[in-house]
């Protein structure tokens, strides 16, 4: 591939929509870093859940929380494939943050200002060097506003809840289809109505609504996009 600047590729958009694969897919074609942004929330509710903040009714111990946020560290670790999986201070934990225990408390911790202002700013470090595509809910709006390019994923919630049922089964999760729907809407509607950074399209961003395209098609929409950007 003929050598142009580096830039940033901010990806956001709704739950499930298929914005980690196709920003996965993306930086792997491009030689980019790719950063799940999503993953971190769901590494610090994870913290959260095994040390006793949150209780069987889902309610948060914020200020513990808050108060044990210089004691979570988290990284991402290669794989020999080209994967990466999420270490939460020193242990991979990529398996347990994917499972429905997480996901139905993550838009409440990923509502936590102070939540959200530790991981912005780790964000924002790993973007120093650009060559980067992060995918989330924030990351053309508030991580990195100034992207080269942004894009806005969509999708119905039928479609997206259809995609994590499947991904969840693959996984041997025993989970139904109704209850995986309800979390997809649920969690939309707290991620877009939060005080803090709420998910919305960047003013800049280029929409695209996946319900009908296949993973190649879309391949194809994204690569067009960076061609355009990188060859501007
Ligand atoms: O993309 P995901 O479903 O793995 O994200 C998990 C949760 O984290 C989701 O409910 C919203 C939140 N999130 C966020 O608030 N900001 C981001 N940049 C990424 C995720």
């Amino acid at each position: 591939m003929q050598a142009h600047r580096k830039i940033i590729i901010a990806i956001d958009g709704f739950s499930s929509s298929g914005k980690s694969t196709m920003a996965r897919r993306l930086a792997s074609a491009i030689g980019y870093r790719y950063i799940d942004s999503g993953a971190m929330y769901r590494a610090v509710t994870l913290y959260a859940l095994d040390n006793g903040m949150v209780d069987d009714d889902g309610k948060l111990h914020e200020s513990e929380i808050i108060e044990s946020l210089p004691c979570i560290k988290v990284d991402f670790e290669v794989q020999p494939d080209g994967t990466q999986h999420t270490v939460l201070n020193g242990i991979d934990v990529e398996k347990e943050i994917r499972r429905l225990r997480v996901s139905n408390v993550v838009s409440p911790v990923a509502a936590i200002p102070e939540v959200r202002h530790a991981l912005v700013a780790m964000q924002k470090a790993l973007g120093k060097e650009r060559g980067i595509v992060m995918d989330g809910r924030d990351i053309g709006t508030v991580v990195f506003s100034d992207a080269e390019l942004k894009v806005f994923v969509d999708a119905s919630a039928e479609t997206r809840a259809q995609r994590r049922f499947k991904e969840l089964l693959e996984k041997g999760s025993a989970v139904s289809y109704e209850d995986v729907l309800a979390n997809v809407v649920h969690r939309d509607h707290i991620d877009s109505t939060r005080e803090e950074s709420p998910l919305r399209k960047a003013d800049d961003a280029i929409s695209i609504d996946n319900s009908n395209m296949t993973i190649d098609e879309q391949d194809a929409w994204l690569m067009e996009q960076f061609n355009k950007v990188v060859k501007a």
